[in-house]
This record gives structure tokens, sequence and C-alpha cells, in this order.
């Protein structure tokens, strides 16, 4: 492997074009941090951007140094060899993040670490050079293996030589190279002299009081970090519980504290966060800086997150009542985009989160006061005012069902609190013919129907679709609102679930409700009405459900041009043209396949019926091994015919995103809006959206025009005239994916089809007198189940629908 360094240099400097986006939201009314020194709170990145490249590698750190504020903090684990060099790495044992296991066979060894036997392949055992050997891979099992294998080991002064902002150094196990006769201290005294240090952190007391009187503490900071509260601290025999109570002991050889979370955030046994301790302002009153660990994008937070690492963010960097100091991430574009708009609009020290061009970097020719004030200057004539703001669309999809159960009272109203400018209603009709709001027509994916006497009512209707289903024009209104919501669960696979608190709250309500709702709330534009089904519905049961969507919407008052926005969606042209002479109605064409492109022909007739479009994520990124590797011409397309596009279904769950947008459902949005133009987002979650849109400020920098000009300082701030946009299209796809080398590449992707003019053309809908209702729909009838109460789950085996045996699960 030569010089892979070189190689990939180039490529990561393509791969900051991408989607380096800076979020600036007037989340904080304070003037000044709340932080012990009155400074926006530090990012320290842990093993560089280690939620994406192998921790500690060359790429993690650099990316760690584009990617994040311009202050960040690098953190290196300091692991010695058997030679006494100092090597950046996660864990003592090499097998947990290196191709060692393979590289060197029985070569593992079992050593007490802290009292505990274990076994692995240490660091103690090898020279560096034996080291130069074995590349470092993904150690987190969840996260992309596919940079294994390229990256070496990097050494603390590797690290170093970056000239990084800030250098952290963090001593988990001194007491271990102790026993193996090698003296971390010693290290670490004699790299002080060669090295700025500017934190070293330690969970043993004793390491950091055999170093104080040594370190010149104007220069590096020392911090006590902090292990789980029943941990026992071995110089002290107390536990670490018992130590945060002893903040004045602590303040005698440290200056700070590194906790966990949860020592300010305790979180109950069923993952719900708890009031705050005062830990925080504890520390600060003993004069102690508090950093905070265990910030991952890619992990089940607390359900009050709702999955947004952003919101979790602020209620550690902006609470009402404290600030932490600095928050240890593996993503640090995260905190970082949190706190540089936090500050900008604070009106503080302006410093951005920026992206520096590597090679800049690398040649540490570059000086970071330059760049932060050639970022104030820019931004310095825009004001708050100037702020420009995104033109988006927030839509709900079932209302805010990321958090309660779909179409229920409680999700439409905390769609509403949430910011969404327009609130959805998917239109079903009972079989009394009152037409309500439900995600889907068969009542088993978000009801538990299946556990209530109506489970007998079980149809198998090919044309509605495949499998068994309980659908809603066999029950009555009233036996439907009998029925209990279940909150919908699409990521259970992974474990990761939605707001079990709620997980059957809420109830649903009518087409006319619902437009009282939303009538009412003065935030809203508009709402959003789809309808699917409507020939089998009025052909097969004589329900004519868009002349009742006609008549309830009417009757609500929705008529009125001054009304509420009405927007009628379906994937059915021939539904569309029966609205077509309400003029004030915004007619939606959903396209539920994903597409690649769009014949001419498909989209003048599109045009003939519909005002906008709603296509799926991957219609517009392509994707592959949930790498972007290219970008489709539908979203040009559809807006060259005049059609707004807007893109459906927008998720907090990081299993939901592509890695390019790491694991922040806000990058995700910025590539779509600021990437792709498009008009509006479709969304479970639609607080993350709505915060995006009216507080946020995203832009990118675009390193080309940052590039210096040798000898002289930043003088070009986002272009030099007007016809240089600051706000920069951050959607690169496909930078990414060119980083992993060759051998590990995902596969090819066969191309998704083409829509053409007879995939849209349909014929018009039956009309409501002439088709007498055959009882029953001609579907296949399904032996009764027990008559009452529960059903036995024998009798539940014919039912092939997933989600049905899934909602059963998860009701027994
Ligand atoms: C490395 O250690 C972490 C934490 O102990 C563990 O979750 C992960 O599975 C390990 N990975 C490997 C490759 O052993
Ligand atoms: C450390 O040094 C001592 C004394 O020199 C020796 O007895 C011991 O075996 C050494 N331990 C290791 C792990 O090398
Ligand atoms: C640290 O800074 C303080 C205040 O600026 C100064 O008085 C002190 O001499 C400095 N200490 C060292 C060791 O430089
Ligand atoms: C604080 O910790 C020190 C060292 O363990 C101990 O000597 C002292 O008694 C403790 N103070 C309190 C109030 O617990
Ligand atoms: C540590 O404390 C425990 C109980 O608090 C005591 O039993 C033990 O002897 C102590 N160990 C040392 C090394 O002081
Ligand atoms: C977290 O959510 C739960 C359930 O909604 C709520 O009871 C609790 O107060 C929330 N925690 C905080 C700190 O707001
Ligand atoms: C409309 O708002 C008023 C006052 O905010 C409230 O009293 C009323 O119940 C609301 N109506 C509906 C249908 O939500
Ligand atoms: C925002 O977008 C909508 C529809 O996409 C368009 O009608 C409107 O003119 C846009 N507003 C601005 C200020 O660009
Ligand atoms: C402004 O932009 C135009 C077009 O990119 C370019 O030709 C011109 O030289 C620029 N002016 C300055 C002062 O950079
Ligand atoms: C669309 O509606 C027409 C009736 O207007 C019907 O014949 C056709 O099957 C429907 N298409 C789909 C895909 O449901």
């Amino acid at each position: 492997m030569c010089n892979l360094r070189s190689f990939f240099t180039p490529l990561l400097a393509v791969l900051l074009l991408q989607s380096l986006v800076v979020v600036v939201s007037a989340q904080g009314s304070a003037t000044t941090w709340k932080t012990l020194t009155g400074n926006p709170p530090l990012v320290i990145a842990r093993g560089g951007f280690s939620g994406l490249f192998p921790d500690s590698s060359s790429d993690a750190f650099q990316f760690a140094t584009l990617a994040s504020l311009p202050d960040v903090v690098l953190w290196c684990d300091v692991q010695l060899t058997k030679d006494s060099v100092g090597i950046c790495a996660p864990d003592l044992r090499l097998d947990n993040y290196t191709s060692i296991a393979q590289v060197m066979q029985n070569k593992d060894k079992l050593y007490l670490v802290n009292g505990i036997p274990t076994r692995g392949w240490f660091t103690v055992d090898f020279t560096l050079n034996e080291l130069s050997l074995i590349f470092l891979t993904q150690g987190i099992y969840s996260r992309s293996e596919k940079f294994d294998n390229i990256y070496s080991i990097q050494t603390v002064e590797d690290v170093a030589n970056l000239k990084p902002p800030g250098l952290w150094l963090n001593i988990q196990h001194d007491a271990f190279f102790t026993q193996h006769n090698l003296s971390m201290r010693n290290y670490v005294l004699s790299l002080y002299r060669r090295v700025v240090i500017n934190h070293l952190s330690s969970p043993e007391v004793g390491f950091l009081r055999s170093v104080v009187k040594r370190f010149n503490l104007n220069i590096t900071k020392l911090v006590l970090r902090f292990l789980e509260p029943n941990v026992i601290e071995p110089s002290t025999n107390e536990t670490y519980g018992s130590l945060s109570n002893n903040l004045t002991f602590i303040k005698t050889f440290a200056s700070g504290i590194l906790i966990p979370k949860s020592y300010i955030w305790p979180l109950d046994a069923s993952n719900y966060v708890q009031p705050h301790t005062s830990i925080v302002s504890d520390a600060h009153k003993a004069g102690l800086e508090v950093f905070v660990s265990d910030f991952y994008n890619d992990v089940p937070l607390s359900y009050n997150y709702s999955y947004d690492p952003v919101t979790e963010y602020l209620n550690f960097v902006d609470y009402v009542d404290f600030s932490v100091d600095g928050v240890l991430s593996d993503f640090p574009v995260t905190p970082s985009a949190t706190i540089g708009k936090l500050n900008f609009f604070m009106g503080a020290v302006v410093s951005l989160p920026t992206i520096i061009e590597l090679s800049t970097v690398a040649t540490s020719s570059f000086s970071y006061s330059d760049f932060s004030f050639c970022i104030a200057d820019c931004f310095s004539g825009l004001g708050k005012n100037a702020a420009p703001q995104v033109n988006l669309s927030v839509i709900s999809k079932n209302g805010a069902s990321g958090d309660y159960p779909g179409c229920t009272d409680l999700a439409y109203q905390n769609a509403i609190l949430d910011g969404a400018d327009v609130i959805d209603c998917p239109v079903q009709i009972s079989k009394d013919g009152i037409p309500f709001c439900l995600g889907t027509i068969n009542l088993f994916d978000s009801t538990t129907v299946a556990q209530s006497s109506y489970s007998n009512r079980a149809q198998t209707i090919p044309q509605i679709e495949a499998g068994s289903g309980i659908f809603t024009f066999s029950l009555t209104w009233s036996d439907i609102q009998s029925l209990t919501p279940v909150i919908s669960s699409p990521y259970s696979k992974n474990e990761l679930f939605r707001n079990p608190k709620f997980r059957n709250s809420g109830k649903f309500l009518t087409l006319s409700d619902f437009l009282a709702l939303a009538k009412n709330a003065s935030s809203l534009s508009g709402v959003l009405i789809s309808i699917e089904n409507a020939a089998y519905l009025i052909e097969k049961e004589g329900l004519p459900v868009t002349d009742k969507v006609l008549d309830v919407l009417s009757k609500a008052g929705y008529d009125d041009p001054t009304s509420k926005k009405v927007m009628i969606e379906s994937t059915n042209s021939s539904v569309l043209k029966k609205f077509r002479d309400k003029n004030n109605y915004e007619l939606v064409y959903r396209i539920e396949e994903d597409i690649q492109d769009a014949q001419d022909a498909a989209l003048k007739d599109i045009k003939g019926f519909a005002n906008s479009v709603v296509i799926s994520k991957a219609s517009v990124f392509r994707e592959s091994s949930s790498f972007l590797i290219g970008v489709t011409n539908v979203v040009p397309k559809l807006r060259s015919h005049g059609l707004s596009v807007y893109v459906e279904t927008f998720r907090n769950e990081f299993v939901s995103q592509a890695w390019d947008f790491f694991s922040d459902s806000t990058v995700e949005i910025n590539s779509y809006v600021m990437g792709a133009s498009i008009s509006g987002v479709i969304t479970e979650f639609p607080l993350t959206s709505a915060r995006y849109k009216s507080k946020s400020l995203m832009f990118l920098v675009d390193m080309q025009q940052y590039r210096v000009n040798p000898g002289r300082s930043w003088n070009r701030c986002l272009g030099s005239n007007s016809s240089s946009r600051p706000y920069m299209s951050p959607a690169r796809p496909g930078d990414l994916v060119q980083l992993i080398a060759p051998f590990a590449l995902p596969p090819a992707q066969p191309p998704s089809p083409v829509i053409t003019a007879p995939d849209v053309e349909e014929g018009p809908l039956p009309s409501h007198r002439a088709s007498a209702p055959v009882p029953g729909g001609g579907a296949t009838a399904i032996p009764p189940g027990p008559p009452n109460g529960l059903p036995k789950i024998g009798a539940c085996i014919f039912l092939s629908n997933l989600a049905m045996l899934i909602t059963i699960l998860l009701l027994l």
C-alpha cells in the first residue's frame, strides 16, 4: 500500500465539497454562553471523525478538522508500544480495531486489565515497527466497514504534526502500562517538551496527581475522566459516583471533569430523560469545566430526542440554566453545526463551522485565526435579518407519526406544535361512508384490530394489496373508533422503537374533525389530503370517496379562497382529474415507485393534471450500499415543467440515511433542499425539518473559494463578487464512495425504471351511479376466527402480512 495518503488526499478534498453544512439558528436567546468561561463549548472529535472513518485513522483526524468548528480539538487515546512509542488507538487491545488477528495469529495474550482477565493482542507486546504491518478497521459493527484496511496506525506525533487547533490526550490505563514496565508518565512528560498538549485526561486520580506539577497549566488543562458511578477509582478507593460529590478535591489537581451524559441527564429504565442533576452548576461553582462524553449519532438516543442528535446536543450546550464546556463526539459535524449556529445568532465571536483545505492543514502553512476572521468578515455584513430563509414546505406524514401513533389527534396536534406547514390526512372510508384519516386502508397496519372482536373480518383483495387485511370499509366508523391506535415501528428489526409511552395513545379523526383542527391552527399554511383505491371503493363497495371528500371540504369552509391551501394527492391521475375544476386546490401526483428518469411525454401528461409531484428519496439521489452514487435528472426535469417537487419519506432514525449524511437527519434534509432544490419534505418528524427551515441558515463553504494564495492571508471570502453564492449546493453524491478502496466498492445497482406516458395515463374513475356495489367486493372470504376476544395465534398464521405479525408480537 504505497503512499496511500497522497492518493486519498485529493479525494478527501473533493469530499469536502459535498455536504459541509453550517446550521445557524436562533435557538439561544442568551447573549453569552453559560459555560465556565463564557466561551462557546468546545467540540472534541473522539479519534477524529470516527463515526465514519476507522477510529484514529489519518482521514478520521483530518476530516474532523475540516468538518467542524475551527477550534475543534482532536482526541487521541494514547497507548504505548513495546518500545515506548505513543500511538493513538481507542483500546489497549489491537484486535478490536485493526487487522492484527489475521496478520499475527497466535500472538494474543491473557493479561489482567484493572483486575479483569482479558485476552487479546495488546499494544505492549509489539514494537511500532511490527505495528506498521497492520491496518485499521472499523471497530463498531454498525458502521461502514468500507474504509477498513486502508489506513495504518498513527503515532501521537503524527497527529500533532497535523497542527490541529487543539490536541487532547486521554490516558485511560496508566496502571496497566506500569505493570508492563512502561511509563506513561515519562512518555507524556517527554512528549510535552516537543508537542503542545491542550488537554490531558485520565480516569486515574493517581496519574493526574503525579504529573500536575510538571505542566504549565496555562497551556495544558488536566481533566479527570469519570467512569460509571459504581466503578471504583483505584487510587482513592472511592467510586466515581462519590468523587462527583467531592469536586473541591478534584479541583486540587484538575481544571475540569469529563463525565458521561447520564451524570447530567439521567435516563430512566425505559430510556426517557429524567430531570437534570446539578453537577454542571456544582462543578462550575467549584471552578471546574465540564466536558461530556458518549455522543454518538448512530445509537438509539433517548426517546425524548426523537432520534435527532441536534435535539440532544441542545440539551447540553444550550440548556435553560447551563451550558457544558465541551462535548466529546464521534460525529463532530453535528455539535459544530449546533454550536456554530447558536454562536452566529448570539452575536458573540463568530466561529462558524468551516471547511479548510486539506492540503493546507497538512502543510501547516495556515493560521486558524485568519480563517475565523475571514468568516466573521463575510457574515458581519449579513446581519441577523439578512439570514436567508430556506423556502421549504414541511409536510407531515400521518402527522408527527415518528412520536405518536399515525393520524391520531396527538400526532396532528404535535405536528402543528412542531412547526409543520402542512398536515396530511390519508383519507380512508368506513363501511357507513364516513371519510376519516388513517395511514393505510388496512387496519392491521396501525390499529390493534387483530386483537379485537373484528379479527374475523380479514379478507384478501389483490386489487388493493397482496396478503390479507381487515379493510377500513369493512367496519363502521363507530367500530373503528373503538380500535386502539398503534405507533408505527419501521426500524424495529434494528431495535429502534418509537416513543413507547405513547405507543397506543390518541384517537382517530374524521376528515371533518381533521379539517376543523387544521383550520384552527394559525401556523399551518394548508392541508394535504391523499386518496387511494378510489376506483375500487366506488366500483366494488359503492363508496364514492372523491365525492365525499369534496363535500366535506366544502362544508368545512375550505372552498373559500381565503381559507388554507388544500392539496389533493393521489398516485392515480383519474382521482386528480376529479378535482380539476377546483382552481384553488393544489393537485399533487405521487409517484410511488423509485424512478431514475421521466420521459417528456409523461411530464407533459402530469403537467396536464397536477401542479406538483411527490417522489421518493431514491428518485433524487441514487444509492448503493447506503452510499450516494449519483443524482438523477428527475427533480430538474419536473421543475423545468413547472412542477413543484416534494420528497418522501424523511425519518430521523439514522438507519434510514445514507452514510453521506453522517447519521444526522438535518444534514440529510439540507442535502435534499440545497443540493437537489426540492420544494418540500414529507416527514414523520416535522420538528427536525421545521427547525432546519425556520431557524436555520445553512451554508456550505466551497473549498474552491477558500484556496489560500501562498504568502497572503485569506483575502477572498465567499468569492469577491456577486456571482458567487455563499450558500452552496451541498450534495455531491459519489464523493464519499470514491474514498472506498476498489476491492471494497459496493456492487453495481440495477437502474430504476423510467416513468413513461402509459404509466401516468388512466381511464376515468367509474361514476357512482353507473356501478352497483358488489357486496363483499368479490374478495376471497376468510374463514372466521374465534367469535370473541383475542384470536388464537394459530388462527393468525395465514396472515402473510408482516406488519400484522409484528403488531401481534408487540402486543403479546
Ligand atoms: C470492539 O469493542 C466494542 C466495545 O467494547 C464492541 O462493541 C465491538 O463489538 C468490538 N469490535 C470488535 C471488532 O471486536
Ligand atoms: C518488569 O520489571 C521487573 C523488574 O525489572 C521484572 O521482574 C518484571 O518481570 C517485568 N515485568 C514485565 C511484565 O515485563
Ligand atoms: C499563567 O497565567 C497567569 C495569568 O495569566 C499568570 O499569572 C501565570 O504566571 C501563568 N503561569 C505560568 C506557569 O505561565
Ligand atoms: C474527598 O476525597 C479525598 C480523597 O479521596 C478524601 O480524602 C476526602 O475525605 C474526600 N472529601 C469528602 C468530603 O468526601
Ligand atoms: C477500599 O475500600 C473498601 C471498602 O470501602 C475496603 O474494604 C478496602 O480494603 C479498601 N481498599 C484499599 C486498598 O484501601
Ligand atoms: C421525556 O419524555 C417523557 C415522556 O414524554 C416525559 O415524561 C419527561 O418529562 C421527558 N423528560 C424531560 C427531561 O423533559
Ligand atoms: C380552536 O381553538 C380554540 C382556542 O384556541 C379552542 O377552544 C377550540 O377547541 C379549537 N377547536 C378545535 C376544533 O380544535
Ligand atoms: C417558495 O416556493 C414556492 C413553491 O415551491 C413558490 O411558489 C414561492 O414563490 C417560493 N418563494 C420564494 C420566496 O422563493
Ligand atoms: C466576478 O465574477 C466574474 C464571473 O465569474 C469574473 O469574470 C470576474 O473576474 C469576477 N470579478 C472579480 C473582481 O473577481
Ligand atoms: C386508477 O383509476 C382507474 C379508474 O379511473 C383504474 O381503472 C385503475 O386501475 C387505477 N390505477 C391503479 C394503479 O390503481
